[in-house]
């Protein structure tokens, strides 16, 4: 029996959100619905209530999730009713090239559940990177469902389904840090600071810390940064070089997503270092490098997707190091909020005091 519960919705471009029920359905065959318990507040969030992702609207908010799997549908064995699980953005195939090589992270056939949630009129609700779940049930492919340990707390848990992952992974997966290696992370908000943490997982001896705002460079030295370096008042380049024996560093991981600040990164790292861009650019962004300094230097120039996560690998290794107390999850939760402050979360988002705002239901 399809069931009526809460929902945050965005129902056109700009206008605030809404709490509206909505309709989700029993589970097809390969689909769960979960019960979600916590789910963090997220840019992307407010990138869709603007119309900045798709003009798909009416959209249903939230895809930074933990929760427990409440009932399935045919033929699921990936999860199991009463399951603590963390979302992910979407379930790969196993069948594509990709996959079949040993890189789903790269899969371009994953899939999303194939029933719609609704309003109670009937319109069709685009959930938000395929999860939805600013609401107190939501309907997913059951692929997107990593079971973890369930003594872990869900705000913790449910960070990583989104930011969080997006900058540890960019630290060690795709940067693939090593121990002893310097690395300088430029912007240091949720998933700046989170790759701070990652970096200082992998084992990272010098890990500097760049951004405009001293507020988020203090918090990046409590996660683990040994270097702070504000770029309104130093040259960052300059600053990394210096702090790394005039080398520059061997990763830099760019999380602002801006030409100035991927130039910075370009330039501060050491001759055989890697740039990781996980800061998300806008279409109409473009860099002007010499060609001769990209040929002039070795390394690895690598973008990040999601932290080149694999939700089954990596969501359960890093809540066994959180509930082991080697990984600080907790220090990302500024807030702990009610679904009817959605609203006001995305305001506060833009001065800059918090790390993460989280919905707990
Ligand atoms: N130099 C250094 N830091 C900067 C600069 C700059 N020129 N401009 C902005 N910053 C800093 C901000 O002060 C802030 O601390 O970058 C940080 C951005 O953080 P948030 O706005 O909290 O964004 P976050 O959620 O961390 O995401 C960062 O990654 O996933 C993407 O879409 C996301 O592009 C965004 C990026
Ligand atoms: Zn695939
Ligand atoms: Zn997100």
């Amino acid at each position: 029996m399809a069931q009526q519960v809460q929902g945050v919705i965005a129902r056109a471009k700009g206008e605030p959100v809404r709490i509206e029920t909505i309709v989700v359905p029993d589970p097809g065959p390969g689909e769960a619905v979960v019960k979600i318990q916590a789910c963090g507040v997220c840019h992307t969030d407010l990138h869709y209530r603007e119309g900045g992702i798709n003009d798909d609207f009416p959209f249903l908010l939230g895809h930074e999730a933990a929760g427990v799997v409440e009932s399935v549908g045919e033929g699921v064995d990936e999860v199991a009713v009463g399951d603590f699980v963390i979302l992910n953005w979407r379930a790969v195939c196993g069948q594509c090239r990709a996959c079949r090589r040993g890189r789903p992270q790269y899969c371009f056939d994953t899939h999303n559940a194939k029933q719609k949630m609704t309003l109670t009129d009937g319109t069709e609700l685009s959930p938000a990177l395929g999860i939805g779940a600013f609401a107190e049930k939501t309907l997913v492919a059951a692929g997107q469902c990593t079971k973890v340990d369930p003594a872990a707390s869900p705000a913790a848990a449910g960070l990583l389904g989104c930011g969080v992952m997006a900058g540890i992974g960019a630290a060690i997966n795709t940067g693939n840090v090593g121990r002893g290696d310097s690395v300088a992370v430029i912007g240091c908000g949720g998933v700046g600071n989170a790759a701070v943490v990652g970096a200082r997982l992998a084992g990272a001896a010098r890990i500097i810390a760049v951004d405009i705002d001293d507020k988020k460079l203090e918090t990046a030295k409590n996660l683990g940064a040994t270097h702070t370096v504000n770029s309104r008042s130093a040259d960052p380049v300059e600053a990394v070089r210096e702090l790394t024996d005039g080398n520059g560093a061997d990763v830099v991981i760019e999380a602002v997503g801006r030409p100035e600040t991927y130039e910075q990164a370009f330039y501060a790292r050491d001759l055989a270092g890697t740039v990781v861009l996980v800061g998300v650019p806008t279409p109409e962004m473009k860099i002007e490098l010499p060609l001769l300094d990209v040929f002039g230097r070795g390394g690895a120039l690598k973008s990040s997707w999601y932290g080149d996560c694999l939700p089954s690998r990596d969501f359960p290794m890093l809540i066994d190091l959180y509930q082991q107390g080697r990984l600080d999850l907790d220090a990302f939760v500024t807030e702990t909020i009610a679904l009817e402050d959605v609203e006001k979360a995305f305001e506060r988002m833009h001065h800059g005091d918090v790390l993460r705002s989280v919905v707990m239901f």
